[in-house]
């Protein structure tokens, strides 16, 4: 399983591909818009940070024709950049057109099998299904995701699943039993995702009673 980190902060993101666990990050304009850099410059920077992750980078136009060159633009940046565009039927032409032009594409704001399964037709590298999203209105976003590998293997489809709008540390366990290919996560579930208070008691206490020995050099 994949893991991408969904953010625009080049600090934060810089930390964590140090740890070598990331293999991605995912933008939307929301996370771009809290930054203070002018986001082409600030998406190169992303890109170079992590030169064998995939970065995810979303079209702001949109009618049609001109989400199409401004995907194309996006898609020239950097050779690791995905396309993000909104699952709507408005794009779907210009989908169509990018798969067969081998443009990187993660669809995303899905949000029912049925357009999980029009995607995966369509031939797109990812579909991100908000799951968090998907739970404020009252469904269950776990389902989807469960319900959409399930379409993934029987069907044979070649899309990714990308779980994303991740809440919490539950929401990330959860994906993982589902069999989903990559997750999206908020820099804060990350950091509770990483750590166990057991494991921080454990060093703790071995770290005292090795103390206790004295020993100046080991081994
Ligand atoms: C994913 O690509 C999106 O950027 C993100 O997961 C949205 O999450 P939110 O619903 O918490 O804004």
């Amino acid at each position: 399983m994949r893991i991408f980190l969904d953010s625009a902060d080049t600090y934060v993101i810089s930390q964590w591909a140090q740890m070598g666990i990331l293999d991605g990050v995912t933008t939307n304009p929301t996370l771009l818009s809290r930054q203070t850099k002018n986001p082409t410059q600030l998406i190169q920077e992303i890109c170079s940070l992590l030169p064998n992750g995939v970065i995810s980078v979303e079209v702001v136009e949109t009618e049609a024709q001109a989400a199409y060159k401004q995907a194309r633009a996006i898609h020239d940046i950097a050779s690791n950049i995905a396309v993000k565009i909104p699952c709507h039927k408005n794009y779907y032409s210009i989908i169509k057109r990018l798969v067969s032009e081998k443009v990187r594409l993660n669809i995303t704001l899905v949000f029912s099998l049925t357009q999980g399964l029009m995607m995966s037709k369509l031939g797109v590298d990812y579909i991100s299904p908000f799951v968090g999203r998907l739970d404020d209105s009252g469904k269950n976003g776990i389902e989807l995701i469960r319900h959409l590998c399930l379409m993934k293997e029987r069907y044979q489809f070649s899309t990714q699943i990308l779980a994303a709008s991740i809440r919490d540390v539950d929401h990330f366990a959860y994906v993982i039993t589902c069999g989903a290919d990559v997750i999206t996560l908020p820099v804060e579930v990350l950091e509770k995702a990483v750590s166990h208070s057991l494991t921080d008691k454990g060093i703790e206490q071995f770290t005292q009673d090795w103390k206790k020995l004295g020993i100046d050099q080991f081994p």
